[in-house]
């Protein structure tokens, strides 16, 4: 029996795994130098964290969600997304007293989508939340926290940040209604699915990446034109806080996000890298959601990054691990090997061996993972006390007693 991994899912090692920890740690070292929380939730979650808030018409919802009873009928889904777990979380652990909340978290999403390059059906998100502060500098310091992350992680990228401000949640209802009479009045020049959109979900139209949809999109009422004039003058701030930050930005008025919760602020950080799955890092900001999931009435915004996507514009990483590998001639040396590699775990040295009694193999072995350091262990070493031990890339060699190995590794690699 050959079993397959499931479609859409993949395994990480080699480049991939030091790439995944690389961002790990610089994520982690940015959510402590500005003080976010760590949480981690459970990967599911019952299904009604997510069908209602992200929008019973929301492609996620309807298309995307892994759902299933179990044993006791619980319908429960493994989570498509982090904002609502977050949020469940900060409710069921009483976290929400001391405001404002900053957390973070990263880990493993689901979502049944048609797998391609940089979509996948179990990926890893970088999530940052602020729970409790509708000031713009907050929107500020979160759009910034995901420019200072993507920079350090990719200084050369060509990622550009798109931001478009959705308003109130009762502007939004405004605005959405504005878009269905006029998608309405020219439905003969959209695409079918679209069509299917414009009552339940016309934001969505703006979105598509159907030609015929983006010529109608092209003359649709802009969002700014039904803002108040607080979201206005909000939007400006946030526009000014980006440009004093000096980070480059470009509005979109397309640019709606594919979760129903969102208002205010929405933004995206996107490539010309990836093919059609362009955006690396995607958020906004979410007043009301909170409340919906049983929580006090206050607002929120954050974002999410996708980590296979920023690995993928990463270069390679060297594996700058110093190996010491060892090479034994003969079986009649297990007992002397054992002291020997027993010093070297002692003193913290890393050290490989291939269980081979054969000086060919090991030395071969050697050079494809790039060791720095051989210890050589043949008959005169046995009898004499010694190891050989060889410099792989000055092609010197030394004789070490047995008691001074670990001093002699010491001083050579660190
Ligand atoms: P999202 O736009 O659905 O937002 O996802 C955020 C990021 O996750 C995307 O920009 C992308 O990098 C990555 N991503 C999404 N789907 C996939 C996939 N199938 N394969 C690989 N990567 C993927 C959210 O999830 C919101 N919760 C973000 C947020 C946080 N808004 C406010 N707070």
């Amino acid at each position: 029996m050959k079993i397959r991994s499931v479609r859409g899912t993949h395994d990480l090692f080699g480049d991939e795994i030091n790439k995944y920890n690389s961002i790990k740690n610089i994520v982690s070292q940015n959510a402590k130098l500005n003080n976010y929380l760590e949480l981690q939730t459970p990967i599911f979650e019952f299904t009604e964290l997510f069908s209602k808030p992200l929008g019973e018409h929301s492609d996620v919802v309807l298309k995307e969600m892994y759902t299933f009873k179990d044993r006791s009928e619980d319908l429960l889904t493994l989570r498509p997304e982090y904002t609502t777990p977050m949020i469940r979380a900060a409710i069921t652990n009483n976290l929400l007293n001391d405001l404002p909340l900053k957390i973070y978290g990263l880990g493993p999403m689901f979502r049944r989508e048609r797998p391609q390059k940089g979509r996948y059906r179990q990926f890893n998100q970088i999530n940052f939340e602020i729970f409790g502060s509708n000031d713009f500098i907050a929107d500020l310091e979160l759009i910034s926290l995901g420019n200072d992350i993507l920079k350090t992680i990719l200084p050369l990228s060509d990622l550009e940040l798109n931001i478009n401000f959705l308003g109130s949640r009762n502007n939004l209802k405004k605005y959405k209604s504005t878009l269905s009479k006029y998608f309405k009045e020219n439905v003969s020049k959209l695409s079918d699915e679209s069509k299917s959109k414009i009552d339940l979900n016309p934001l969505r139209i703006l979105d598509s990446k159907n030609d015929k949809d983006i010529q109608v999109s092209n003359s649709s009422p802009k969002i700014t034109s039904s803002l108040s004039e607080e979201d206005k003058n909000n939007y400006e701030q946030i526009k000014e806080g980006l440009k004093s930050n000096k980070i480059h930005f470009v509005e979109n008025f397309n640019l709606v996000r594919g979760l129903d919760y969102y208002c205010g602020i929405v933004f995206e950080f996107k490539t010309k890298n990836l093919g059609s799955q362009d955006t690396v890092l995607g958020g906004g900001r979410y007043d009301g959601l909170i409340k919906t999931l049983g929580g006090p009435d206050i607002s929120g915004i954050g974002w999410a990054a996708g980590v296979e996507r920023i690995s993928m514009l990463m270069n390679k990483i060297e594996n700058k691990q110093n190996h010491v590998h060892l090479a034994i001639t003969d079986e009649k040396f297990k007992k002397y090997l054992i002291e020997v590699t027993n010093k070297l775990r002692e003193e913290k040295i890393p050290y490989y061996w291939d269980y081979k009694y054969n000086l060919k193999k090991s030395l071969s072995r050697a050079s494809s993972n790039n060791a720095q350091y051989i210890i050589l262990i043949g008959e005169n070493e046995f009898n004499n006390n010694f190891v050989t031990i060889k410099n792989l890339s000055s092609s010197e060699q030394y004789e070490i007693k047995s008691s001074n190995i670990t001093n002699f590794l010491n001083d050579q690699i660190r």
